[in-house]
């Protein structure tokens, strides 16, 4: 992998380790109405549309801002005022998308399951069995929150099975993890250029059914955060509504070129699944435990069990592998207490073993013998 090695390696959820050629892609000025720029942005969405198999019946619609902004934009945009979204909830992701809810107004109601436990398709069924109000389902499909790769497949079936609409927060699976259209029906997929497609930070993009869009005319309760207005205002000019994130949106425009180099969705889930093999292979040969069952995990990020260790301190853990190189990331369950480390950027097996090494030194170096929880548990249910 070529990142440039001054640069810490990021294996983190985002903002992540891009190749050298994605960064260099910035070092130009575009007016957002040059001719190459307006090219730039063309090659970008149909890329994202083809990625998602999803030409012929949805358009792509990006949007300045995080993950989060296209999130809101697509539950704003095609929740009407008076629908109802079920959220299917087994981490921040989801909860975040009924704090969403709460923000427009918008009726919703949640089935939850524990943080390492999978959304449940069979209560889904239930639910909109039960509720004819509900118009919208949402859902995340790996859920960063601990690294649960949930069931889209059965939830999509489930909710076309029930005549609703389908929108996927797919953001951190999107590009290393399969999701297509024509096989997973979804009115919207939601993602960022920071995540599987290696672009940097700044700009999301949903892809969006396309009958679903224009019948969504009024429904935002923002401004900026309508993408039906988005899309038409692109379609009618080629050009944003607002300032572009130019440079963000050349880099983006590289790192799609370096992940169909790569071998789109496949190749790059290659890698990302090796990633994490080694990943866990060589923190369970420390006596670390990761939270899921290898039959759950994504190989996006892997929450391990803080250690019991009465030596063991995560900020100086962090700290210490820092300063080798590595930056790590806090945990975020409410489960179990705990930290992470990422699989995803440009990260190799060269990388993720001097991370492994790094890791090895600073145990080493605070005198920790037990790398394993206290009590499992309560967490693994
Ligand atoms: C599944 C998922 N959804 C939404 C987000 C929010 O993205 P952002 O932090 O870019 O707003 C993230 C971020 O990690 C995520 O993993």
């Amino acid at each position: 992998m070529s990142a440039e090695r001054q640069d810490p390696l990021l294996l983190t959820p985002g903002p992540l380790t891009t190749s050298a050629t994605t960064k260099k892609a910035m070092l130009h000025d575009w007016g957002s109405r040059d001719h190459e720029f307006i090219e730039i942005n063309r090659r970008v969405r149909e890329r994202l549309l083809a990625l998602a198999g999803a030409q012929d019946t949805h358009v792509c619609v990006p949007l300045q801002g995080s993950g989060t902004f296209v999130v809101e934009a697509a539950i704003g945009t095609l929740v009407p005022r008076d629908g109802k979204l079920l959220i299917l909830v087994n981490g921040a992701y989801g909860r975040r998308m009924a704090r969403i809810c709460d923000y427009y107004q918008r009726a919703y109601s949640v089935v939850e399951t524990p943080e390492d436990v999978p959304n449940d398709p069979d209560g889904l069924e239930g639910a909109l069995a039960d509720d004819p109000l509900i118009t919208h389902v949402a859902a995340v499909h790996c859920e960063t929150t601990s690294g649960i790769l949930n069931p889209i497949e059965r939830i999509a079936a489930v909710t076309a099975r029930h005549k609703r609409a389908l929108i996927i927060d797919a953001m951190s699976a999107f590009g290393a993890i399969d999701l297509d259209a024509r096989k997973v029906p979804f009115d919207a997929m939601a993602a960022s250029s920071n995540k599987c497609l290696e672009g940097v930070p700044g700009m999301g993009f949903a892809i969006v059914r396309r009958a679903a869009l224009e019948r969504a005319q009024g429904n935002a309760p923002s401004l900026s955060l309508d993408l039906q207005d988005q899309w038409s205002g692109m379609e009618a000019n080629a050009q944003w509504r607002f300032t572009p994130p130019t440079h963000v949106i050349a880099a983006f425009h590289q790192a799609l070129e370096e992940h169909a180099q790569e071998g789109g969705v496949a190749g790059r889930g290659a890698r990302y699944r090796r990633n994490c093999e080694i990943l866990l292979k060589g923190m369970r040969e420390m006596g670390f435990v990761s939270l899921l069952p290898d039959a759950l995990q994504a190989p996006i990020i892997v929450t391990f069990h803080m250690p019991a260790d009465p030596k063991f301190d995560f900020k100086q853990f962090y700290d210490k592998l820092n300063q080798r190189g590595f930056v790590i990331y806090p945990g975020k369950l409410t489960v179990a207490d705990s930290f992470r480390i990422g699989c995803i950027g440009r990260l190799g097996e060269t990388e993720m073993r001097a991370a492994l090494d790094a890791i090895r030194k600073t145990i080493k170096e605070m005198g920790i013998i037990h790398c394993g929880p206290k009590q499992l548990a309560a967490a693994t249910r």
